[in-house]
């Protein structure tokens, strides 16, 4: 039986926090798969438009993923069940989305860790963020490659995931030195997953990472991508 009538007792508990620190999380009580899904899509609903995916879907299931399963163009087809930088959702999209909800259907054995990074916690000086904000840089998308900078402008949101973003000159070789020695030596928060824990990330402000997996660990999120 599939709860379909959930309604979220106190939408600040979640947004409060979310706006503070950028991510929020809290443990959901529904007891099945399809109801903590359904959770999540009210989640998504009440900070704005749910958006799709790389497979083209409102709703997913994300698991650890070997290179040879995974989409060509996505992360895990470079590092597979290695360790995945940290990276803004949708950096391939001309808007990245401006939440990501992720809700812990089974946190898998091994279990894998996500990893959370405020970008504005990385220390950039005034010269680097104008180096953020006005270096092109080649954003790979197939045929709908593009290019743009790394800090949208006036610092509306940070665009960055080191498989998508290639630099065409010294500049941008600089740019993506920089922000990479920022975050190898930034401090994160490590999420350890339960069951039926839902993490809301403000993705315009806040990174995220994974630490490695094993294949077959069993480890399911379902994930929920918002533009607001
Ligand atoms: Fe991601």
């Amino acid at each position: 039986m599939v709860a379909r009538d959930i309604v979220i007792a106190d939408p600040d508990r979640h947004f409060g926090p979310l706006l503070e620190h950028g991510w929020s999380l809290h443990n959901s009580e529904a007891s099945h798969p399809d109801a903590l899904v359904h959770e999540l899509i009210t989640l998504g609903d009440r900070l704005g438009t749910r958006v799709a995916g790389r497979a083209g879907l409102l709703e997913e299931i994300v698991q650890p993923l070997a290179t040879e399963d995974a989409h060509p163009r996505s992360l895990s087809a470079r590092y597979g069940l290695d360790a995945l930088p940290f990276h803004i959702e949708l950096s391939h999209r001309t808007r990245p989305c401006r939440y990501v909800l992720l809700a812990c259907i089974d946190p898998g054995s091994p279990a894998a860790a996500t990893m959370l990074l405020d970008w504005q916690t990385l220390g950039f000086s005034p010269e680097e963020l104008d180096l953020l904000e006005g270096t092109p840089v080649l954003v790979r998308s197939g045929r709908r490659s593009f290019y743009s900078t790394i800090l949208a402008p006036g610092g509306a949101f940070l665009r960055y995931d080191p498989g998508c973003l290639e630099a065409v000159d010294q500049r941008g070789r600089r740019v993506l030195a920089v922000i990479e020695d920022r975050i190898a030596c930034a401090s994160f928060v490590s999420h350890h997953w339960r069951q039926g824990d839902i993490l809301i990330i403000d993705n315009w402000r806040v990174l995220h990472g994974r630490s490695p997996s094993d294949r077959g660990s069993g480890r399911r999120l379902a994930r929920v991508l918002v533009d607001a």
